[in-house]
C-alpha cells in the first residue's frame, strides 16, 4: 500500500482519538479491497457519495449542532478545527479519517446531517460524538448519565433512512444511489465500553457486553446492506489500553500490567476480543451478502503501528 500525502493539512489531534497517517493508510487499504469494482465515478473509485454512521472518531459537526449553549464548549473553540481555521465540531484540531477518505475518493468533506442546509450531494454524515452502538437505556438500565446518549446507531440509522427517503423518490432510486456509494458503519461501540469502564465496571463485567454490541453493529450493517449498499466498511475498536484517558484513569502500580509499548494489557486484550467477534460476524455477513464488498477496518493494528513507529513518524512517544 502506498502512502499518499493529500495536502499540507496535518492531522494532529487534541481530543478524542486520533486521525493519523496510519489510519488513513488502513482505510486506503480497505478501500482498495472493496471499492475497485465500481465503474466510473470519482477518482476512479466509482464512489459518488459517502454515508457514515459512528461516534466522535467520525463526527464532522453533528454533536455541536444539537448541543445546547454552554454544552461541549471545548470543541466549539480553537485549537479544535485549527486546520480549517475555525471550529467545525470535529473532535480534532485537524482532519478526521473520514476527511482523508473523502479526499482520497475525490469528494468534498462530508457535511453533518444536522447542518440541514448544506449540500449532501456527495453523501452525509450521521455520526455523533459520544454515540453508542446500543441504546443506552437498555444497556445501563437508566444508570447512565452522559448527555446526548440518544444518538445510538438505531437513531443514526433512522436519520439515514429518513434522509434517503426524502432525497430520493423510490426504494429503487435509493438502491441505485447506494450502489455507487460507500457506507461506513462505525467506528461505533467504543463508547458503550468507555462509558461502562469509566462507570467503574471491571473488564470482565464489560466483556459481557461484547456479544450485544457486536450484534447491534451487525444488525445495523444488515439494514444498510438491505437498503442496497454494495460497499461497506465496518471498523473495529482501538487498542484502548494505549489511550491517554485510560492510562491516566486506570493507572496500575505494577509494571506487569503494561506491555512493551506502555499500554494496559487487559484493556487491549479486551478490545482485541471485541474485534475478533466483530470480524467473525463480518465474515458471516459476507457469506449472506455475496454481491456486496464488506471490509473490516483494522483500527487496532493501525493504531499500534503508529504508536510503535512514532519515532520514525516524527510524533512524540510516551516515556
Ligand atoms: C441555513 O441557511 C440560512 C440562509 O443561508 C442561514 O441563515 C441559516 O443560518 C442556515 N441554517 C443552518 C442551520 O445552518
Ligand atoms: C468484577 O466485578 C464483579 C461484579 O462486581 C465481581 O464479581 C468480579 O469479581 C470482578 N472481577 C475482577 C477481576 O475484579
Amino acid at each position: 500500500v502506498e502512502i499518499r500525502t493529500h495536502s499540507s493539512l496535518r492531522p494532529t489531534t487534541v481530543f478524542c482519538m486520533a486521525s493519523s497517517t496510519a489510519f488513513l493508510l488502513l482505510l486506503v487499504a480497505a478501500l482498495h479491497v472493496c471499492c475497485c469494482r465500481g465503474q466510473g465515478g470519482h477518482a476512479g473509485t466509482g464512489v459518488a457519495a459517502i454515508y457514515s454512521l459512528g461516534d466522535s472518531i467520525t463526527d464532522t459537526g453533528n454533536l455541536v449542532k444539537e448541543a445546547p449553549p454552554g454544552a461541549f464548549e471545548t470543541i466549539k473553540h480553537l485549537p479544535y478545527g485549527l486546520t480549517f481555521g475555525r471550529p467545525t465540531g470535529r473532535c480534532s484540531d485537524g482532519l478526521l479519517m473520514i476527511d482523508f477518505l473523502a479526499q482520497d475518493m475525490g469528494l468534498p468533506f462530508l457535511n453533518p446531517y444536522l447542518a440541514m442546509n448544506r449540500s449532501f450531494d456527495h453523501g452525509a454524515n450521521f455520526a455523533v460524538a459520544g454515540a453508542t452502538a446500543m441504546d443506552p437505556a437498555d444497556q445501563f438500565n437508566g444508570r447512565f448519565s452522559m448527555p446526548f446518549t440518544a444518538n445510538s446507531l438505531k437513531l443514526q440509522l433512522r436519520w439515514f433512512k429518513d434522509f434517503m427517503k426524502s432525497t430520493f423518490n423510490t426504494d429503487e432510486e435509493i438502491r441505485k444511489r447506494l450502489q455507487s456509494s460507500l457506507v461506513l458503519v462505525g467506528e461505533i461501540g467504543g463508547n458503550d465500553y468507555n462509558f461502562a469502564l469509566f462507570g467503574n465496571k471491571n473488564v470482565s463485567e464489560v466483556e459481557k457486553l461484547i456479544p450485544a454490541v457486536v450484534q447491534t453493529i451487525i444488525d445495523a450493517t444488515k439494514e444498510v446492506l438491505d437498503m442496497g449498499a454494495s460497499r461497506v466498511i465496518v471498523p473495529g475498536n482501538f487498542p484502548i489500553g494505549c489511550l491517554p484517558s485510560y492510562l491516566t484513569a486506570m493507572a496500575e502500580p505494577e509494571t506487569s500490567a503494561y506491555d512493551s509499548a506502555g499500554c494496559l494489557k487487559d484493556l487491549n486484550l479486551f478490545a482485541a476480543k471485541h474485534n475478533a467477534q466483530l470480524q467473525r460476524a463480518v465474515a458471516g455477513l459476507r457469506a449472506s451478502y455475496p454481491d456486496a464488498a464488506i471490509a473490516y477496518a483494522d483500527y487496532f493494528n493501525s493504531f499500534l503501528s503508529l504508536l510503535k513507529g512514532a519515532p520514525a513518524l516524527g510524533t512524540f512517544r510516551r516515556g
